[in-house]
C-alpha cells in the first residue's frame, strides 16, 4: 500500500429534507451567493424555489446563472467568473448534476485569477485561491459533490480537460436522494456506469497490498449492480436512489484511492469522445470499458480480473483464471448494455472512424503510459476501433 495523506473535509447533509440546513451553511461563507444551475430541471422540480427560500431566510443575497450545459463549456465558466468579480460574490451554490458543480469549481478558481479561466484548466498550479462552494446534488454520477476536480470543455479547440485542486472541494453538499427521483431512465443508467467506471479506474491499479480498499470497491460496485436497474424501473425507490447517491460520492472522494494512486485509463479516452462529439460521459464509458478490459487482459493482469469475477460477479472460483476473467468482462459488458440499457458501440452514438487517430493521440498524451497497463496512442486507437 502506498503512502497517502487523507483529508475529506466536505460536510455532507444526507437524506430527506436536509436542504433545511442549506441557508445556515451558506451563511458561514458570506452574504452574497451565486446560484448556479443547468437547463431548468430544478425549476421543474421546485428545488429552485426551495433553495431561493433557504438563502433568503438566512439573509444571503443571491445572483443567478442558469443554463450550464451537460459537458460544461468554458464559456459558461467565463460568464460566471465575470458575475463573481463584478458582484463580489462570497460563495457559490451549484444546484444540479456534475456539470453544474464542475462549472462552479472552475468559476470559483477563476474568480480569483486575473487572466482567462482556461489557463487554470491547463495549469492547476495557477489556482491559488477559490470562492467557497456549497452544492446541492440532483444526479448520482460524478462524485463532484465531494471531490476536488471538475471537467470543462472548450469546443473551440475540442478539448475536455480536468481542473483540480484541494481548494475546489465543496465545503458542504446537500445529498437528498429524493431530488434524483426525476432523473431520466437514460441519465440514471449513464450515472451508474460513471460510478462503476470511477471504481474500476482505482480497482485496476498496480499498487500491491490494498486488500481493504479492494473489498470496499467491490461493495460499491455491487451497490451499483444491485440498485442501478432498480432506480431505472422505480424512479422513486428511496433505497435505490440513496444507495446510488452515497456510492457516487464514495467512488471518487479519494477514500478508496488511498494507497492506490495511479493514472486512470478509460476516462481520458472517453473525454476525447465528449470533446469531439459532445456525448454523455457515462455512455462513452459504457462503450469503452469492456473493450479496454479485453485489451489489457493478459497473464500479468488476469489475477485482478479473477477477483472481479469471483467477488463481484459471483463466478465459480474453480474455473481456470483466464475463463473467469473473460466471464467477468462479459458480465460487465452485459450489465452495461442490457441492464443499464446503454450503447455498446461508437456507431450507436454516431461516432465513426474520422477522428479516431487524433483522439487517440490526445488521450494518450493525458498520461496513459502510467495507466494500469501502459497505453501508447496506437493502443488507444486499437481500443477505439474495437469499439466501433
Ligand atoms: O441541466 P439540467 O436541466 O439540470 O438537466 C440535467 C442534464 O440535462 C439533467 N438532470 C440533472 N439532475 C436532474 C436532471 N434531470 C431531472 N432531474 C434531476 N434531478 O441531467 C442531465 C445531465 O446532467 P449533468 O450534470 O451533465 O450529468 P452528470 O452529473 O453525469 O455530469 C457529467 C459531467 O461531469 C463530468 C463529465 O465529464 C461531464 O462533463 N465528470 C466530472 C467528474 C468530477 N467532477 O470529478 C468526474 C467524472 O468522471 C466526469 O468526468
Ligand atoms: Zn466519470
Amino acid at each position: 500500500m502506498n503512502n497517502f495523506v487523507y483529508s475529506i473535509p466536505t460536510t455532507i447533509y444526507f437524506g430527506k429534507g436536509q436542504v433545511e440546513c442549506l441557508g445556515e451553511e451558506v451563511q458561514k461563507y458570506g452574504k452574497k451567493a451565486l446560484l448556479l444551475y443547468g437547463g431548468g430541471s430544478i425549476k421543474k422540480s421546485g428545488l429552485y424555489d426551495t433553495v431561493k427560500e433557504q438563502l433568503a431566510q438566512a439573509g444571503v443575497a443571491c445572483v443567478e446563472l442558469g443554463g450550464v450545459e451537460p459537458n460544461p463549456r468554458i464559456t459558461s465558466v467565463r460568464e460566471g467568473v465575470k458575475i463573481c468579480k463584478e458582484q463580489h460574490v462570497d460563495v457559490i451554490v451549484p444546484v444540479g448534476g456534475g456539470s453544474t458543480i464542475d462549472c462552479a469549481k472552475a468559476i470559483a478558481a477563476g474568480a480569483h485569477y486575473e487572466g482567462d479561466a482556461w489557463d487554470l484548466v491547463i495549469d492547476h498550479s495557477k489556482i491559488k485561491e477559490a470562492t467557497p462552494i456549497v452544492s446541492v446534488l440532483t444526479l448520482s454520477a460524478t462524485g463532484s459533490e465531494m471531490d476536488c476536480g471538475g471537467v470543462i470543455t472548450n469546443f473551440d479547440t475540442n478539448e475536455k480537460r480536468a481542473i483540480s485542486s484541494p481548494l475546489l472541494r465543496p465545503k458542504a453538499s446537500v445529498l437528498d436522494p429524493t431530488y434524483t427521483y426525476t432523473v431520466s431512465r437514460y441519465q440514471t443508467g449513464a450515472g451508474t456506469a460513471d460510478i462503476m467506471s470511477h471504481l474500476f479506474e482505482v480497482y485496476f491499479s498496480r499498487a500491491e497490498g490494498t486488500f481493504m480498499q479492494d473489498r470496499i470497491i467491490e461493495a460499491l460496485l455491487k451497490t451499483c449492480i444491485r440498485y442501478g436497474r432498480v432506480a431505472m424501473d422505480e424512479p422513486d425507490n428511496y433505497d435505490a436512489r440513496a444507495n446510488l447517491m452515497w456510492a457516487s460520492s464514495w467512488a471518487i472522494n479519494d477514500f478508496v484511492a488511498c494507497g492506490k494512486e495511479g493514472a486512470w485509463s478509460v476516462h481520458p479516452m472517453e473525454h476525447e469522445l465528449s470533446a469531439f462529439y459532445d456525448i454523455t460521459h457515462g455512455v462513452g464509458l459504457a462503450i469503452l470499458t469492456p473493450h479496454w478490459m479485453r485489451y489489457v487482459l493478459d497473464e500479468t493482469t488476469v489475477g485482478k480480473f479473477v477477483e472481479l469475477g469471483v467477488n463481484v460477479w459471483g463466478i465459480d472460483p474453480a474455473l481456470p483464471p483466464m475463463e473467469i476473467a473473460n466471464k467477468a468482462i462479459d458480465a460487465t459488458a452485459d450489465f452495461l448494455k442490457n441492464q443499464l440499457e446503454l450503447a455498446s458501440t461508437l456507431k450507436e452514438v454516431n461516432i465513426g472512424e474520422e477522428n479516431l487517430e487524433i483522439m487517440a493521440k490526445k488521450a494518450a498524451a493525458m498520461g496513459l503510459k502510467n495507466g494500469y497497463r501502459p497505453l501508447a496512442w496506437q493502443d488507444v486507437l486499437a481500443i477505439y476501433k474495437a469499439a466501433l
